[in-house]
């Protein structure tokens, strides 16, 4: 079975055809015959942040040609030919939310267009189910497609780590999904980006801080952990981010007028970087032994991040807990991981025509039934 991902939630403009055999007792194979991302980041970085209204303009502009070529790319690597008229996919998949109204109505209206032109099976996604299922996912076109046999990963604990959000949630099986925590201000990689333009780094602060960071000493500052003791598994980014500016205050007080050199940022960065990846991996071994899990999976934009990847790498063999991490090109945003959440939640949803899909960019995980 094919299916097109659609993915304009923020930033990214991203389509991609995946191939799902089907289903085997180890688990689905997945092969991904197409992965583009047509990025926005360099118009965004000069106002610090994403602009709604400038996304949904770039998504208009953009969206066209990245379907031609996710088609093209598709059609390449699964060796058939493209048919005028015809679209070589057997359902359409689209992300509904959370994310922002302007650029998600942009993908939503394109893939209604398709599903009814061509007449294609059509489903609306939760952004963040996607994140998880881009643990299911290898390399473009990679022949040894990857399997994960749910027996061997339920009941998993997922730490979604972005730019909007930071969750654990446990899944018992496919499709049951439980928030046991979130954070209560900012996300973790909000705060990456706060902390980034506190210390002139650019947008997107993430990979910048963590750049930076191998310059420097994450022991030199100790900076606050906030909610690593607290009994629940919420999280908390705001006080850290606001520990940095008291510290370059300090540092730096407003009459000196100087800005932090080289080796102080890497300082701040290493060592903010090293308080906010502790908490993230503290809480998700702690909730792990709790909830009994047989395995972890990380994903989400910070899921780039070297540092917690090791970290959770290290931890859980320690701890005998199975552990999953995207390949590199499926931890930002992209529309392969789209597709398979979309493939796993079609049962689901029991229409799936193109009437049936609508915006929701405040959409959040629907609680334990
Ligand atoms: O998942 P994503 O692409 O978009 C959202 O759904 O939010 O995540 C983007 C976030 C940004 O905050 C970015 O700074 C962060 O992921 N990020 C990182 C790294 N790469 C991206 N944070 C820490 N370390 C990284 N290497
Ligand atoms: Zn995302």
């Amino acid at each position: 079975m094919k299916i097109l991902g659609i993915e304009t939630s923020c930033d990214e403009t991203a389509m991609s055809v995946i191939e799902i055999s089907p289903r085997q007792a180890r688990g689905e194979e997945i092969t991904v015959l197409s992965n583009v991302i047509s990025s926005q980041v360099k118009l965004h970085a000069k106002y610090g942040g994403v602009v709604p209204s400038l996304a949904a303009r770039e998504h208009v502009k953009n969206i066209k040609h990245v379907f031609n070529l996710a088609l093209k790319q598709a059609a390449k690597n699964g060796k058939w030919k493209m048919e005028n008229g015809k679209l070589p996919v057997d359902l359409i998949a689209v992300t509904r939310g959370p994310g922002l109204g302007p650029a998600l109505l942009v993908g939503i209206t394109f893939a209604k267009t398709m599903s009814w032109l061509y007449k294609k099976p059509l489903t609306g996604v939760n952004h963040l189910e996607g994140h998880i299922h881009s643990n299911w996912l290898s390399p473009v076109a990679n022949s040894k497609s990857k399997t994960l046999n749910p027996k061997q990963i339920f009941p998993a604990l997922n730490l979604i780590v972005s730019g909007g959000h930071t969750e654990l949630v446990l899944m018992n099986s496919r499709d049951q999904y439980q928030i046991i925590g979130e954070t209560v201000d900012d996300a973790v990689g909000e705060a990456f980006d706060k902390v980034a333009r506190l210390l002139s780094l650019g947008y997107p602060g993430g990979p910048a801080i963590s750049k930076t960071a191998e310059k420097g000493n994450p022991d030199k500052y100790i900076l606050p952990r906030p909610m690593s003791k607290s009994k629940n598994y919420d999280f908390s980014y705001s006080g850290l981010k606001t520990a940095v500016l008291y510290l370059l205050r300090d540092l730096y007080p407003p009459a000196g007028g100087r800005k932090p050199d080289a080796k102080i940022r890497a300082d701040i960065a290493a060592s903010f970087q090293n308080a906010a990846i502790d908490v993230l991996v503290q809480k998700t071994m702690r909730a792990a032994k709790e909830y009994k899990v047989k395995s972890i999976l990380l994903s989400g934009g910070v899921s780039a991040n070297k540092l917690l990847r090791k970290e959770l790498h290290k931890n859980t063999a320690e701890a005998g807990i199975k552990y999953f991490q995207p390949p590199m090109e499926y931890t930002t945003d992209n529309a392969a991981m789209i597709a398979v959440a979309g493939y796993f939640s079609r049962s689901k949803n029991k229409k799936t025509d193109y009437k049936s899909v609508k915006m929701d960019a405040n959409l959040g995980f629907r609680p334990k039934r």
